[in-house]
Formats: C-alpha cells, structure tokens, sequence
C-alpha cells in the first residue's frame, strides 16, 4: 500500500546519505523511554515507525526481543545495521502499521514519531493495530507532538499537534494514559512550525475496559470482606441514600475504578456506568447496587470521600497507581 505520508518518507531517506543526517535523527533514546525501561523486566518489544533504529537498538541491548517495523526499507536496514554493529539482532518488519496484522501481543509498545505523521483518515486503522499488539500486561510509549501555544501553526510539513486530551480521548476507553510528560522546542525550522512541545505519554489497557467482570468480582469480594453479603444485597430494589452523585462520578472517573478517562459531570455520573454495564453485558441495575454499596458510609464504608484503600480488594483502581 502506498500513501502519500509513504511517498514523503521515501523521499527523505532517498535524499540523506547517511542516517545522521535525517531530519529526526537522534542517537540516545529519550530519557523518558530509558525511565520507563529502567523500571521493567525485558521481554518483547514492538518498535513501531523505528526509523533509524536508535530505541530498537537501546531496547535490544537492554535484553528486549524486539520487532521493529517501518515501511521504508532503508530505514531498516539502517536498524538491522546498527543492531549488528551493537552486537545485538532485532527483527525487522517492512509493513504499514494502518495494515498490518500483528503476529502476537507485545509487553512494550514504542511510537515515537510515526502516529503525528499519519493521515487523520488511517487514524482508526492505526488504533486497531496498538491495541492488537498490546498485550494485556504490557505498556505503550507514544511520543507526540502538542502545541507550544493554543492555535499555533504547525509550518508546511507538520508534524500535527494535538492536545494532551485529544490524545487521551483518541485511545480511550481500551487505553488508560498512566504518566504524562513533556519537553518544549522553541527553535525548530518553520516548515515545522518553529516550536512545539513534545509530549511524552505512558498508557496502558484500561482493565476496567478489558476485563470487567473481573472488576466486578474483586468489588463484590471487598463487599464480602466487610461483611456485605453482595448476593443478599442484590435482592434490594432501593439504592444506598448517602452516595452523592459527586462521589459517584470520582468513582467511576480515571483515578479509581477508570470506568471513564475523565471524570463526568456529577449529574452524568449514574448514566455514564450503566453505559459502560450495558457496553459489557452486565446487568446495569446490579453494578449500580454493588458499587454504592462500597461507596456507602452506612454499608461497605470502603469507597468514600476517604476511601479506604488499604482494606479494599479492587486490585484494578487507579488509585493504587504502582500496585
Ligand atoms: C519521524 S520518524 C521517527 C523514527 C524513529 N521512531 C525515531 O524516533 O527516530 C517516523 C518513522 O515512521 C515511519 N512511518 C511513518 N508512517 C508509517 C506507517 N504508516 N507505517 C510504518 N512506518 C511508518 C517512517 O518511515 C519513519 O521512519
Ligand atoms: S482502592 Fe481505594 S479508591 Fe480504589 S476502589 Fe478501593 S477504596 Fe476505592
């Protein structure tokens, strides 16, 4: 498949003599990526857009099996190169991301640089293929570019901008954005807008998305740990009064149960989790029952205004963030 964002890379790595010389070149990783390396056992790594190979090449000399993937043969050559010369391989994939099939999951998935240079049309198509090849357990690493400044320009050539929230949204609800960092640029050429701020984004699956009737299990076993017997609480048709729809939402939103990826409207709060009930099959008036009954300080007294986290089984809340 040829694209007119192909066309142009073609042209770039056509036009350089050497990989030092592409406009993108950098020959550390970002710290970022080396933090969040720092803190995690090597396994199998997805380099997506990998260019020259700098991460692939850091990643596999850091013990990753790593697969790095771009549709520019040159750019993979360039990789493979590098990663003899480094004593280490890597596996070099020539594919379009937006039409690509990913073989198996991955614990660590990397784009720096590629989803900014897309087509808003192959957006969706893009989507698909991360959340494919990230595995449940693993860990994605986008690096994007974000305005300098509200409406600012991005020059002839991109890359697009886009808002921290905008990116939050785009991979929301299978995602979940875990830590957020960013770096400014004030001096760049105009033909990409001068300045921009990189942002750095860690994400990872959204289990209340992915497996959410095991979050309903571990609610229904805090339930039990304090004494609520869930299956005999069911029977009742009338909610717990105390739980303001304010608490409801904070529950529902990205620092507890991730249910949303920001915090709704307190009036929004009830409709926003028999959405996500019904999105999953489960039985909406049952869900709603069993988490007020945790929120509620004459019943479970577990998930209030001060929650009780050290007693709680919910091992998916967000606010336990390094559990
Ligand atoms: C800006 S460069 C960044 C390269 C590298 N990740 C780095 O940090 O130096 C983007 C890379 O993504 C590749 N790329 C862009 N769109 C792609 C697509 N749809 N599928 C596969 N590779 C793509 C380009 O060929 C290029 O090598
Ligand atoms: S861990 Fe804390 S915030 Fe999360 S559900 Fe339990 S009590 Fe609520």
């Amino acid at each position: 498949m040829s694209t007119h964002e192909k066309e142009t890379f073609l042209q770039a790595y056509n036009w350089v003599e050497s990989w030092q010389t592409l406009p993108w070149a950098h020959d550390e990783p970002t710290l970022f990526l080396a933090h969040v390396c720092s803190r995690k056992k090597p396994g199998t790594a997805l380099d997506i857009g990998c260019g020259a190979g700098t991460d692939s090449v850091f990643l596999a000399k850091q013990g990753w099996e790593v697969t790095s993937l771009d549709f520019i043969p040159k750019a993979l050559e360039y990789t493979v190169q590098r990663a003899s010369a480094a004593g280490v391989s890597v596996t070099p994939v020539e594919a379009d991301i937006t039409a690509w099939e990913p073989p198996q999951q991955y614990d660590l998935v990397l784009d720096h640089g590629l989803l900014h240079n897309l087509d808003v049309v192959r957006y969706p198509a893009y989507r698909d293929s991360v959340l494919k090849a990230l595995a449940v357990t693993g860990e994605f690493v986008l690096l994007h570019w974000h305005p300098l400044f509200a409406g600012q320009d991005q020059g002839e050539v991109g890359p697009t901008r886009s808002s921290r929230e905008q990116i939050k949204a785009f991979f929301a609800p299978d995602l979940q954005e875990r830590f957020f960092a960013r770096e400014e640029f004030e001096d760049l050429p105009a033909t990409v807008g001068r300045g921009m701020t990189q942002a750095y984004y860690l994400f990872r699956p959204n289990l209340a998305e992915a497996k959410p009737a095991e979050l309903i299990a571990q609610i229904t076993t805090a339930l039990t740990d304090h004494a609520i017997d869930a299956d005999a609480a069911l029977g009742a048709d009338k909610l717990p009064t105390d739980v303001s729809d304010e608490l409801l939402a904070c529950i529902v939103g990205p620092g507890r149960l991730g249910i949303t990826h920001r915090v709704p409207a307190a009036e929004d709060a009830r409709a926003v989790l028999t959405a996500w009930a019904e999105r999953h099959g489960l039985d909406a008036g049952a869900v709603a029952l069993l988490i007020h009954l945790l929120a509620s300080g004459q019943q479970g007294n577990i998930c209030t205004e001060e929650p009780k986290c050290s007693e709680c089984a919910v091992k998916f809340c967000k606010r336990l963030r390094y559990r």
